[in-house]
């Protein structure tokens, strides 16, 4: 499987290690993601995904290893100047993570009123914009508290757009949505990629929305990137740990131990994998968000 993406280098991970005390979560992570890339990476539940993610925009520090992105050594910036650096992303993390004392417009304004580049107007509009974007239109008012999870979710999503960042980072976007509005959000995803060219990276469960969405996609495996490819190229892997997670099978490689996996070059360490409720399905979709 040869992937070939083209254009600069936008984010680029070597050799990433990172434990938290005994367990070993990053064991070598090797990954790069071109401007206006839309990269999906795929993984069982507690094999790292998330803390990747954090790392791309330094709120985890690796143990060794290099991130970097537009050519800048993370580990060169300072506080001051990694807190500047992170207003090129926009993120939406697993759950929405909003303020919950504040209402749907202070939530999605909030980026856009830190900065200080627009009037009270233009962020009326912008948030008006955003929240058409994900289909929650009028709900400006509304508390967090009295949104469903999928729409709390809409609302994290639309705050992460709202400064139109260069690159986008998604944590499980769409898990808990019905099937409508996960297509609502990877066409946002696609929108975006094509209006702003904004690099991308979506970790997702869902094979349907990682294909919709996907230029390249990486699997991690007991802390390391073991498949990269183009949709055409993971659909056809012969890799059987690929197969099982997109095909969603309960049992396969992905459940043995490292130390009984074949196509692991890191024996031993680690805990048994996911167990096969947590695994991926493209069958049996999440609890479908009520009205
Ligand atoms: N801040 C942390 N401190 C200790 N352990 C952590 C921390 N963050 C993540 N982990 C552990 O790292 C592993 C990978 O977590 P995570 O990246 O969230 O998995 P996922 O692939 O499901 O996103 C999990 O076992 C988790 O418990
Ligand atoms: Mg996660």
């Amino acid at each position: 499987m040869s992937v070939e993406p083209t254009g600069p280098i936008k984010i680029r991970l070597e050799q990433i290690f990172k434990a938290f005390g005994e367990k070993k979560v990053l064991r070598g992570v090797d990954l790069q993601v071109h401007e206006g890339e839309s990269l999906v990476i795929l993984g069982g539940s507690g094999t790292g995904k998330s803390v990747l993610l954090k790392h791309v925009i330094g709120l985890l520090k690796p143990d060794s290893g290099t991130v970097t992105v537009d050519g800048t050594d993370l580990a060169s910036l300072d506080y001051r100047e990694i807190t500047h650096f992170r207003r090129r992303f926009g993120m939406a993390f697993q759950g929405g993570a909003l303020f919950d004392s504040m209402d749907v417009f202070h939530n999605i304004a909030f980026p856009l009123e830190r900065t200080r580049r627009f009037n009270r107007s233009q962020i009326r509009a912008r948030v008006e914009e955003c929240l058409a974007l994900v289909r929650l239109e009028g709900t400006e008012k509304k508390a967090p508290s009295e949104l469903s999870g999928g729409m709390r979710r809409r609302i994290g999503f639309a705050r992460a757009i709202a400064l139109e960042p260069q690159i986008l980072l998604f944590d499980e976007p769409t898990s808990g949505l019905d099937p409508v509005m996960t297509a609502v959000i990877d066409d946002v995803i696609l929108d975006l990629k094509r209006t702003l060219q904004s690099t991308t990276i979506t970790i997702t469960h869902d094979m349907t929305s990682a294909f919709r969405i996907a230029d390249r996609l990486a699997m991690l495996h007991h802390g390391k990137v073991i498949a990269e490819a183009s949709p055409e190229g993971m659909k056809n892997s012969p890799d059987p740990r690929v197969r099982q997670f997109i095909e969603g099978r309960a049992n396969g490689p992905l459940n043995d131990h490292p130390a009984d996996d074949p196509f692991s070059d890191h024996p031993a360490d680690g805990p048994l994998n996911d167990t096969p409720e947590e695994g991926p399905s493209t069958k049996t979709r999440p609890p479908q968000e009520s009205p």
